[in-house]
């Protein structure tokens, strides 16, 4: 590109229009009290408003981008970044060198780096143990029992992203004790985003005391892990070891804050968004028997009766529906964020360099424009002669472009699985003390999700 053509496309962004500004602002807060009070519909409503809406945040402008084309655009273009509010204050708990929050050539490095450990052919070397976890998890239970999804969801979601990518005996312990650090670190990082009183975080009250040792213990898990790994002199083929072998831009190796941070980076996302996402299939499996009944069926016509493998789940097409339908409803990933680098156009209005973008998957995904029956559970809209139907880009949840989740695989084929382990061995009941509303957090998941196991 040469200046002249950049200029000239600044030119011609100067001379587009701005998006309107989407209704219900308060004076001096803007839509921030919107956003606070009810995320989900604000945002599922801001289509009828426009392509692109301007919001105010207090004296901050952000643009929200609501159409399933634009946001695919969005990704898909270089003329924006990961960025913002949502990045910074995740960076400044979990750190900054990670590859979910680097930008540029450091960034595609570190792509590289990971890559392998997620390609489609990578996947099967995990199936053992994804299919250890899901049955332990379903042969936990006993008849009658209530339990507790959201730390049931966790506990296999860490296992196995740990035991998978970073390899070890020692896994099975520090899985257990990651799983318990980071739920606290979630459900605390969370808060500090949405009320970031600084101050009041310092305090020493119990809430501030568990979240600090429960992220003290992350980042100890993750030194430990690494320099286990280290002294026992083995290079088995996995995440870990590429990370240790990976090298910068100029060919040295990386920095130990890097490896540190590369860690962190994928374990965090890697199991609230997959423990979320569990926590939904239990509690679809229990709103709906009549697809869990189905699933069951599935199951049995192909295993006859023996455990489900992992390397049945491709031939499991209702059971895999159900997963990508309580995806589409229930997106774990319900807001991006992305920042222009760059003064630019996006659905013919202009974009300043340095704005501040935001959409919602979860907007995207429940909107009746792209779907019939917009906000029912029917999964049978993913056979192919109905999909076809679904726009581009509406149905996005691991995203598109250079920042896509890389592990769309590894985690289609842990989510089938544990569905089919569970489906084949239980009905769930919601118990009266269960509350599977919404909790609007770093991902969406139920309040607190409690299920009675009855045996099939
Ligand atoms: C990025 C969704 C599971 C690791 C992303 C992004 C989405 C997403 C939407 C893109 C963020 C953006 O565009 O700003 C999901 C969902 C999951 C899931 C819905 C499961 C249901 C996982 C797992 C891992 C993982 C299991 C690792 C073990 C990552 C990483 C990134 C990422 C490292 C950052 C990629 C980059 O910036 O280049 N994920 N994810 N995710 N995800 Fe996932």
């Amino acid at each position: 590109m040469t200046v002249e053509s950049v200029r000239s496309a600044a030119h011609q962004a100067a001379e587009l229009s701005t998006p309107p500004l989407a209704g219900g602002g308060v004076p001096g807060l803007g839509h921030g009290l919107k956003l606070v009070r009810d995320p989900l519909g604000f945002l599922a409503r801001l289509r009828e408003q426009g392509d692109v809406v301007r919001l105010k945040l207090g004296p901050k402008t952000v643009y929200a981008v609501t159409t399933p084309a634009l946001t695919g655009e969005l990704a898909l273009s270089p003329d924006f970044k990961i960025d913002g509010p949502l990045w910074e204050s995740l960076e400044g708990l979990l750190g900054k060198e990670g590859v979910a929050t680097a930008n540029g050539s450091r960034h595609r490095r570190q792509r590289r780096t990971i890559q392998p450990a997620f390609r489609l052919d990578a996947i099967p070397g995990y199936g053992p143990i994804m299919e250890e976890e899901a049955h332990a998890l379903a042969e936990r239970w006993r008849p009658g029992e209530t339990i507790d999804c959201t730390a049931e969801s966790f506990r296999v979601a860490v296992r196995i992203a740990a035991r998978c990518l970073l390899r070890g005996d020692f896994m099975d312990e520090r899985a257990e004790r990651l799983s318990i650090a980071l739920a606290t670190v979630f459900r605390g990082m969370y808060r500090r985003m949405v009320v970031p009183a600084g101050v009041l975080y310092r305090l020493p009250l119990p809430a501030n005391r568990k979240f600090d040792r429960a992220l003290a213990d992350l980042h100890l898990l993750v030194d430990e892990i690494v320099a286990e790994r280290r002294a026992s002199g083995q290079k088995p083929d996995d995440l870990l070891t590429a990370l240790l072998e990976a090298k910068d831009e100029n060919g040295e190796p990386i920095g130990e804050q890097e490896i540190h941070d590369q860690v962190v980076a994928i374990l965090t996302p890697g199991s609230e968004t997959v423990a979320s996402t569990i926590m939904w299939l239990l509690q679809v499996l229990a709103e709906h028997p009549e697809h869990a009944d189905r699933v069951r069926e599935e199951v049995e016509s192909v295993t006859d009766g023996r455990p489900v493998a992992f390397a049945d789940v491709r031939k499991l097409s209702h059971t895999n529906n159900v997963v990508v339908e309580a995806m589409r409803l229930r997106p774990a990933v319900w807001i991006l964020t992305r920042r222009a680098v760059t003064e630019t156009a996006l659905g013919g209005y202009r974009i300043p360099a340095g704005a501040d973008i935001v959409y919602s998957p979860y907007a995207i995904q429940r909107d009746a424009r792209s779907y019939g029956g917009h906000l029912e559970f029917d999964p049978d809209r993913w056979l192919p002669e109905r999909a076809k139907d679904v726009p581009k880009y509406a149905m996005s949840p691991f995203s598109v472009g250079n920042r896509k989740c890389p592990s769309d695989h590894f985690s289609m084929a842990q989510l089938g699985l544990v569905t089919a382990a569970v489906a084949s061995r239980w009905r769930l009941e919601q118990v009266s003390e269960s509350n599977d509303t919404t909790r609007v957090g770093i991902t969406l998941r139920p309040h607190r999700l409690l299920l009675r196991a009855v045996p099939r």
